[in-house]
């Protein structure tokens, strides 16, 4: 037995895809994030990013979904888990199981099983989760599920370097509105912004058809075992080369492939699902431990005993995917015992016997559904965590055939691959291989119902708007006969035993009247009230405009020129029509319905529309309003400020502490160290007075605000700086006054040189190449210099180490740069040439080796002995 799992393969190559994709322009990014119950998984595109899954900060490729708090600190991810026993009141995780679901449903109860520490109660208004710290502070569920996606987002905009704001977050199929709601929400208060949601078996599909080419029909199967539930997904793949309209032209005659992803068929299961299983394995462990140690006792309600049991269970469902057993160690597990025991493979499938059948068993639903056989289907490919237990794997072989059983997609990261590049499809910034995904609506019919004025009275009535299967993205317009103003109401078809909240939102549509009469006051007649509903691509039931219709006089001079010939047919086409109120039609937008195409269209009536408001009152779980959202933003935005704000001062107390340090041992030092020769003793008592003072703050940890910690230590820096500048004085000194000395020397060389060439100059009546005025300047800073530097030595002479000297290197350098840079100005300058030569005298002299030499000292600065030695 023991049946080994071959490793999931990584699609061929990431980098294949990414060819696909040119960046069009920067500052693009787009996140995705598969938000499991266990494991969030992110992913970012950016042009010049590799495309990748996002590390957290310890480099693992998924981050648990959790958080929690230790007294004031928030941890997340692995550091959430690790203190999930210590603190198991301030953890959250498997938070999935609350999205959008009412206080008290099965989800509810399922997670209180697994984080019985925690307080939770409803929120009232919305009748979510809302979680109570001990100190009164309290979340919602969305809220928590927030900062985790704020978590993610900042791990994002580490690797592209710029705020990132639009995201792809996967759902499961058979998410409702609420849920869905529930997770834009959660986008909007981490300051994000819902590009769309994507189910997850559609994710990993496109991950599957990135890589992959199907030139001819293919129907797979996406099995995604998760933490939270089982999804199977049926999908057909279809490669379809288009031909270049034009031939002739185009650069390559080759047609572009598109590859079309079409959901058929969807089967799921919420309770068969890694958490479930985690639960039956920490409850075998629990009754080891409670039939070992606890003589009839139980370990219900230790908090903190069944905390490190989840723990240690979910490792242990690891270790059992691959060994036939594993063996659990906790030292001082409860009550000081250690825990120690074996649990085997046996007893973990024995525990969920009764889940097997659960798991395989969305498989055929989805070949129901999509009114396919096995036969059609070429593989069963394998996702999700879950997938990887031999329990759940054997099962599917038995039943459907080993041969059927496909590992070519990262059981982890294939979903928030596949939602990755959804976005970046999405964002139109970039340029990618061509996928048409059609997705498909798998929950109970949405229906639309309202009170109708029948000639019995009040009725109320049902359409259906989009059966189960009904495409995303598909809008429907119902046509109304109304008089004034109505309500519709949106629900989900109520099936039995299902815990599916049936009402959507009920829309209220309000200046119908006025409407009206505009249209008729324009010769309408029996004018019609229409609303256009969809359901968009992230599965959502929306409204997207209402209107009244009707054909009004055409007033256009055309119409009237028409008029004017048919010789003003008024006669109304619709006078036998009923008067009640009833929905006539619901169609599909794209096919015009038939009171749409009025009784022979008159030459003498044109279509006119007026835009109906309507206001929406949601149902069920409420979604935030834009109030809600903004306080509960800033709260968010508060918290992570104050977090930003204690990391700084943290990071001000180790600087403070490690200057501390550093000082106690310089103050501690050798009489012969630097720091003793070159300070003062009333500076050494003043820095020991602060640092004492200093320690005793931090010890003490009341060091006050981040600036106070800022101001001691400049404080200190105040008084240490000098005995610093006069350690470092005495080093830089002797060679910047040699250096001052030799280029007063070289200045006066060069005086010297000047001055008898003027001679020389003057008798044979050749121009001057200096002026008098530049001579005497420079003579006279020779001398200035030469007399601050003789009275500086003499003034240093008289100082000790530990005095501020009065000969600053600095200065000494400035002196004999500005002396320098002043010869050299003189040297470069050209010779003057000499007046023009008498004829007689045209004999040209050659140069001396002398002057010759001269020339080449000129030209080549470096080589000038000023140049040299400054
Ligand atoms: C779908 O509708 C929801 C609810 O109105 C909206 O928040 C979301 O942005 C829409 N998504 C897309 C992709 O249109
Ligand atoms: C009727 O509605 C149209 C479109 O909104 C508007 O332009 C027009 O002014 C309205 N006419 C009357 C008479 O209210
Ligand atoms: C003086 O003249 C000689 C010969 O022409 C020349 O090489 C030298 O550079 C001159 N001195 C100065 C300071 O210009």
């Amino acid at each position: 037995m023991g049946t080994l799992l071959s490793s999931p393969r990584k699609p061929q190559s990431l980098l294949l895809f990414l060819l696909f994709v040119f960046p069009q322009i920067i500052n693009a990014s787009v996140l995705a994030i598969d938000y499991g119950a266990d494991f969030t998984k992110v992913s970012l595109m950016k042009p010049g990013v590799p495309f990748d899954v996002v590390l957290n900060r310890d480099s693992k490729r998924k981050i648990a979904s959790s958080v929690a708090w230790k007294g004031e600190e928030r941890l997340f991810g692995s550091d959430a888990v690790n203190i999930a026993a210590r603190f198991p009141s301030t953890s959250y995780s498997s938070l999935k199981f609350l999205q959008g679901t009412e206080y008290g449903t099965t989800p509810s109860q399922f997670h209180a099983l697994i984080q019985p520490a925690l307080d939770v109660s409803e929120v009232p208004d919305r009748k979510t989760h809302r979680f109570k710290r001990k100190d009164g502070e309290s979340w919602t569920n969305e809220e928590l599920v927030a900062m985790q996606f704020s978590y993610v987002k900042d791990l994002a905009e580490d690797v592209a370097g710029e705020r990132v704001r639009d995201a792809v977050v996967t759902v499961p199929a058979y998410y409702s509105q609420f849920e869905r709601q529930a997770v834009l929400d959660s986008l909007e208060l981490a300051g994000l912004k819902g590009l769309a949601l994507i189910n997850d078996g559609t994710a990993i599909a496109i991950n599957y058809a990135l890589s992959r080419n199907f030139p001819t029909l293919e129907n797979h199967i996406i099995y995604d075992a998760g933490a939270s539930g089982v999804r199977a997904t049926l999908v057909s793949f279809h490669t379809v080369t288009t031909v270049p309209e034009s031939k002739s032209k185009s650069k390559s005659a080759k047609g572009s492939d598109v590859t079309h992803v079409t959901v058929l068929g969807y089967g799921y299961d919420r309770v068969a699902s890694g958490s479930e299983m985690d639960l039956r394995l920490r409850e075998v462990l629990q009754q080891k431990f409670e039939t070992a140690h606890m003589r009839g006792g139980s370990l219900t309600g230790e908090h903190r005993a069944i905390a490190k049991l989840w723990k240690e269970a979910a490792r242990a469902k690891t270790i059992l995917s691959a060994n036939t057993e594993s063996r659990v160690s906790i030292e001082s597990f409860h009550d000081d015992i250690d825990f120690r025991a074996t649990v085997t493979r046996a007893e973990f499938e024995e525990a969920c016997a009764d889940l097997t059948p659960r798991f395989t068993r969305p498989i055929q639903d989805a070949l129901t559904d999509a009114k396919l056989e096995l036969s059609d289907i070429t593989s069963i490919v394998l996702a999700g965590g879950a997938s990887r237990v031999p329990l759940v794997q054997t099962a599917i072989k038995v039943t459907f055939g080993e041969d059927k059983i496909a590992h070519n997609v990262n059981a982890d990261e294939a979903a928030v691959l596949g939602a990755a590049f959804y976005g970046a499809s999405l964002s139109s910034r970039f340029k990618t291989k061509e996928i048409k995904i059609q997705d498909r609506h798998v929950l109970p019919e949405i229906q639309l119902s309202f009170t109708g004025e029948t000639k019995r009275g009040k009725r109320l009535l049902n359409t259906a708007l989009f059966p189960p299967g009904s495409k995303y993205g598909t809008k429907k317009t119902a046509s109304y006969r109304k008089k004034d103003d109505f309500e519709l109401s949106f629900r989900y078809q109520q099936k039995m035993g299902s815990e599916l909240i049936p009402e959507i939102f009920d829309a209220e549509f309000y200046g119908v009247k006025a409407a009206m009469k505009n249209l008729t006051s324009r010769g309408a007649v029996e004018p019609l009230m229409k609303v256009e509903v969809g359901l968009n691509e992230s599965g959502m039931l929306v409204i997207h405009d209402a209107w009244a219709y009707g054909e009004v006089k055409d007033e256009s001079i055309t119409g009237k020129i028409k008029n004017f010939f048919a010789g003003s047919s008024s006669s109304s086409a619709s006078a036998s029509e009923e008067t009640e109120e009833s929905a006539t039609e619901v169609t599909e937008s794209e096919t015009p319905t038939e009171t749409e195409e009025a009784p022979e269209p008159t030459p003498t009536t044109t279509p006119a529309t007026v835009p109906v408001s309507h206001r929406i009152s949601h149902k069920g779980v409420l979604p935030y309003t834009k109030k809600q959202i903004s306080a509960a933003r800033t709260r968010l935005i508060a918290v992570e400020n104050a977090e930003k704000l204690r990391h700084k001062k943290e990071e001000a107390r180790n600087m403070l502490e490690g200057y501390l340090y550093r000082m106690r041992d310089l103050l501690a030092g050798e009489p012969t160290s630097p720091f003793m020769l070159y300070s003062k003793e009333e500076e050494r008592q003043k820095l020991e007075q602060r640092m004492s003072e200093a320690f005793a703050l931090i010890h003490e940890g009341d060091e006050g605000e981040l600036a106070e910690l800022w101001r001691r230590r400049e404080e200190m820096e105040t008084i240490e700086k000098p005995i610093q500048f006069r350690y470092e004085e005495n080093e830089a000194a002797p060679k910047e006054l040699t250096n001052l000395q030799q280029a007063i020397h070289a200045g006066k060389s060069f005086l010297e040189s000047a001055l008898q060439n003027r001679t020389m100059e003057e008798s044979e009546g050749l121009p001057h190449k200096y002026t008098l005025e530049e001579l005497e300047h420079i003579k006279e800073s020779i001398l200035e210099t030469e007399k601050w530097l003789q009275d500086g030595i003499e003034e240093q002479k008289k100082l000790l180490k530990n005095d501020d000297p009065v000969l600053i290197s600095a200065e000494m350098k400035a002196r004999g740069v500005t002396l320098q840079n002043y010869v050299m100005k003189l040297l470069k300058r050209k010779t003057p040439k000499p007046p023009a030569p008498k004829k007689e005298k045209e004999v040209p002299v050659p140069p001396t080796d002398a002057e010759e030499e001269v020339v080449a000292d000129t030209k080549d600065e470096s080589q000038h002995p000023i140049h040299q030695e400054l």
